[in-house]
């Protein structure tokens, strides 16, 4: 995600938010900037690209300043360019406003802001914030930035971390959050600010970690901190012992780890904004026009390694939910078939770095064949984004360990988004199934904070797995789709053989494999085929297979299974999402005991541009 940070002290304050927004640059960007406030009034400088960008381009600037806040931009709204770049401004450039985070209801705001008169020189979210603020100083008849900051906020619906400068209040800062993170660090005679501990630990380890609500007024002698109503807040100091490499990855060992603990943020990110207040789905801005989506009569989801699993259960999800036929391909295959398309089949391509040559391969074909296409894709300037009739993007932020974990979540959320809303467009005959899984969807985030909570059993159960001679991982409908997903995970980044099957293809073959010390995951979470999963077990148990069981709170724990992991409940076709949490973790943790290089698994790179 974005990168924060600010400086206020005796520092020059540029070259230090800077180099403090160096620290942050693991998360991946495409763009940075940084605002200060000079003699001359507040000054802006942006940059496409690298941070180095920025620091050319300052180099030509008068930046003595001792108030400078930065950022680094991953597009959201609006491609990467220097013109959607923050800070961002308001129209007269006294005030300017970084942000991490989502407006929802930004382009309402902006509709009226330009009504009146306001006039935007980008096409992202946070501009509209610029000018909200703007107009609560023009309005107040003794302004004062922290007021306008509240009183802006309270305009919005969405998550934010922002941090504000206005040339009316030269020494100092204005920062809040709201669902998404922001820290104060307490120096001597200096404060800083930032998205994350790590960028601020060269200078103080006594840090503030605001919580939503919160907003600050920071000058150099300290925060003051309020609700959004202006009532005073304390906050306690933290006093970070964290080592360098450590922090970069907040507090956790590896990226993989950190990245699924950041999983349920990822989901409740990714359905922001997408439920109106009926409760139903909007994708309005996919550009898919009413007609089109009638027209279609089947739908293709096409990906490579995750991001054809997330098709593999969204295919299921889909058919279920729409009742047209739906196929799911792997992309190197679907390149060189024949296909059967037409300008009524939706061709949905599902990657995280939207640059896989494979699914490129596949869209290209598609297009050529006049289908509707689609990406469900992370990264708003890659290749896909750009290519693809209409996208969809996965809200996971930069994914830097090579294995999959938070964009699966987020390509599994973006897709039953999308099942839902053709859904709704065209399948009335569903609307049951329909609605229970819109009202399921606001607890998602709640449920899986507790699959991640599950990581100590995880950790437990990785000591025999992690001796195991291989790994089964069996399941069937939608726990079949999370299993081929879990023996993935396993293998790519602990080296253990693992192999996902269909639960009752096992009497077909391969149970001739089990034997002492072979290890078999039974995935029991369908409510219809639960009992058939049970039988199966049984069949691993006779042949001295040691079992493990994933079940949802509530189920008869299965008698044969030596180990049994209960995980909250929720409609069988959400599933998915849940189940797959202990099983990264159980894959992290067997890797760490092999002594994995966990974070770049031996000839694996994340992002696959070659054939
Ligand atoms: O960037 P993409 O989503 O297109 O990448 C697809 C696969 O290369 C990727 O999911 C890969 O399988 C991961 N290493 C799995 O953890």
């Amino acid at each position: 995600m974005c990168g924060i940070t600010g400086y206020l002290g005796t520092l020059p304050a540029v070259s230090t938010a800077i180099n403090n927004l160096k620290r942050l640059e693991y998360r991946g960007y495409d763009s940075a900037g940084v605002a200060f406030i000079s003699p001359q009034g507040l000054r802006v400088c942006r940059a496409e690209g690298r941070i180095v960008n920025l620091e050319s381009a300052i180099k030509n600037e008068q930046a003595q300043s001792s108030v400078a806040i930065a950022h680094t931009r991953w597009a959201t709204h609006g491609v990467p360019c220097e013109a959607n770049s923050h800070p961002h401004r308001d129209c007269a450039g006294n005030v300017a406003v970084v942000h991490n985070g989502i407006i929802e209801n930004y382009a309402q705001l902006r509709q009226e802001l330009t009504a009146r008169g306001h006039s935007f020189s980008s096409d992202t979210d946070t501009e509209t914030l610029a000018h909200l603020i703007e107009e609560q100083l023009a309005n107040a008849t003794q302004p004062d930035l922290v007021t306008a900051v509240r009183d802006a906020l309270k305009l919005v619906h969405g998550s934010y971390a922002v941090a504000v400068l206005w040339a009316g209040m030269p020494d100092c800062m204005v920062v809040a959050r709201h669902d998404s993170p922001l820290i104060i660090g307490v120096g001597d005679s200096e404060m800083l600010i930032a998205s994350d501990i790590t960028a601020v630990m060269k200078y103080t380890r006594d840090v503030i970690v605001l919580e939503d609500g919160d907003c600050a007024l920071v000058t150099r002698e300290g925060a003051t901190i309020c609700n959004l109503n202006g009532d005073r807040v304390n906050r306690n100091h933290l006093s970070v012992d964290w080592d360098d490499t450590a922090a970069e990855k907040g507090g956790h060992a590896h990226f993989m780890l950190k990245e699924i603990y950041e999983g349920p943020r990822t989901v409740r990110e990714t359905l922001r904004g997408r439920l109106t207040p009926e409760g139903l789905v909007n994708l309005n801005d996919l550009g898919l026009s009413a007609e089109r989506i009638a027209a279609i009569n089947r739908v293709c989801l096409i990906g490579c390694g995750t991001a054809y699993h997330a098709g593999v259960v969204a295919r299921r999800f889909f058919e279920q939910l729409i009742r047209q036929p739906v196929e799911v391909h792997v992309a190197s295959e679907y390149r060189y078939s024949d296909p059967i398309l037409d300008e009524n089949t939706l061709v949905v391509l599902i990657s995280q770095s939207g640059e896989t040559a494979d699914t490129m391969a596949a869209l290209r074909l598609a297009r050529s064949y006049n289908a509707i296409t689609l990406g469900v894709v992370n990264v708003i300037g890659s290749s896909l984004a750009r290519e693809a009739d209409a996208r969809l993007i996965t809200q996971a932020g930069p994914e830097i360990g090579v294995a999959s974990t938070k964009a699966y979540l987020a390509q599994l959320t973006a897709l039953t988004l999308l099942g839902l809303y053709l859904a709704e467009q065209r399948a009335p005959e569903t609307a049951s199934l329909q609605s229970e899984v819109r009202r399921a969807l606001s607890s998602l985030p709640e449920w899986l904070e507790q699959c991640v909570a599950l990581a100590p059993q995880m950790d437990a159960l990785s000591a025999v797995v992690a001796e195991s001679s291989g790994v089964f991982f069996l399941g069937r409908g939608y726990d079949y789709a999370t299993a081929l997903e879990a023996a993935l995970k396993l293998k790519e980044i602990s080296y253990l053989h693992a192999e996902a099957y269909p639960a009752g293809e096992m009497k077909h073959g391969p149970l001739a494999l089990v034997e002492p010390g072979v290890t078999v995951v039974g995935l029991c979470t369908q409510r219809t085929t639960f009992d058939k999963m049970l039988s199966n077990l049984k069949e691993v148990s006779a042949r001295s297979g040691a079992v493990v069981a994933l079940i949802p709170n509530g189920q008869q724990v299965p008698e044969n299974a030596e180990v049994t992991i209960e995980l909250p409940k929720c409609p069988d076709a959400l599933m998915p999402m849940l189940t797959i949490v202990p099983l990264q973790l159980l894959a992290y943790y067997v890797a760490l005991r092999r002594g994995c290089p966990i974070d770049q698994p031996r000839n694996l790179a994340k992002s696959v541009t070659v054939e």
